[in-house]
């Protein structure tokens, strides 16, 4: 088991050693997206790449699962010969641009899921503002294909607008998935799943969710989503500090309550 356990941790700690070059790398002032300064009415493709790529490298979260082989289908490098994304995306759905099925992707992610993978890709569009998300996919398009996203395709409202800083659709108590109380598109747009199993679904670094309700109630299940360091699941010490301390800012009250109803129904 540990064997299995060492290597899950190679990867677990790659990323966060990813995670950190990257933070490194990029100064401190421009690591957020410019959304700001560049995305006007004027703003080029060049500029709109540009700001995806830090977009999908920072604040996007996008290489904790792409790019890191199994987890999910790699974006900028060749997917099992279908080429880079920009390349293989407007040969993805029938009728549907390669525009369309990036938006499509990020916003209702379960709408067409890649073969041979989980539905395990957060709703994007819920967690970045629309100057992010449509940066962002010109950048994808970028990597082999025609970047046809332009200044039109951003409401305009919102070509200024600051996004929230730690990927949160609420903090101001809207919530994630558009404030659903529905737990499974909570744990859906929270991408629980990236990490955790629930019903046979989702991956197995952190501990299988499926009989959750048999170790914890709900007020342990809701202590441990909005400060994970509080308490540690038994056998998985090794990776305290890897599930991520944002939902609480992430979920309004309703969604996190419902979220521990419905994990401490699992027994
Ligand atoms: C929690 C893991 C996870 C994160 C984070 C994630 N994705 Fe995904 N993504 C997946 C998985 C798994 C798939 C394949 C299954 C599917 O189609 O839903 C996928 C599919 C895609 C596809 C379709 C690829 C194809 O070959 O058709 C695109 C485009 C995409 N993701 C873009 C992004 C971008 C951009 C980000 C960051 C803003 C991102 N993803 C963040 C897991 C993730
Ligand atoms: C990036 C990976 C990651 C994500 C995403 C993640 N977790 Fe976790 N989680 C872990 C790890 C690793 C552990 C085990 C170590 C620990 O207890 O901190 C854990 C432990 C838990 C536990 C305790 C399990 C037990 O058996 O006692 C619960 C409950 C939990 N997570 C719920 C959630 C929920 C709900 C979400 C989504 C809102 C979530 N996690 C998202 C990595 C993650």
């Amino acid at each position: 088991m540990w064997a299995t356990n060492a290597k899950i941790l190679g990867v677990v700690l790659g990323t966060l050693a990813l995670y950190t070059l990257i933070a490194n790398k990029i100064p401190q002032v421009q690591s957020e997206v410019p959304q700001t300064l560049t995305l006007g009415a004027n703003v080029t493709s060049e500029q709109l790449v540009a700001a995806g790529e830090k977009v999908f490298n920072g604040i996007g979260g996008c290489p904790t699962c792409h790019g890191l082989g199994t987890r999910a289908p790699n974006l900028l490098t060749d997917e099992k010969g279908q080429g880079t994304v920009g390349a293989r995306c407007g040969k993805r759905e029938a009728g549907k641009s390669c525009k369309q099925y990036l938006y499509e992707s990020l916003d209702n992610p379960t709408a067409y899921v890649v073969q041979g993978y989980q539905p395990i890709m957060p709703v994007m569009t819920r967690q970045l503002s629309p100057a992010q998300v449509w940066s962002v996919i010109a950048f994808l398009e970028s990597q082999g294909g025609t970047v046809d996203v332009t200044a039109s395709d951003i409401p305009a409202a919102s070509t200024t607008a600051p996004a929230p800083a730690t990927g949160a659709a609420g903090g101001s108590g809207s919530g994630l998935a558009g404030g659903s109380t529905d737990p499974k598109a909570i744990i859906q747009a929270a991408g629980c799943l990236a990490c955790h199993k629930l019903d046979g679904q989702g991956q197995v670094i952190a501990p299988d969710l499926t009989h959750v309700g048999s170790r914890r109630d709900a007020e342990s299940i809701r202590k441990k989503v909005l400060d994970p360091m509080s308490s540690i699941a038994k056998g998985y010490e090794k990776l305290a500090g890897i599930m991520p301390k944002t939902f609480g800012t992430m979920m309004n009250a309703a969604q996190l309550e419902a979220l521990a109803q419905f994990l401490a129904a699992h027994k």
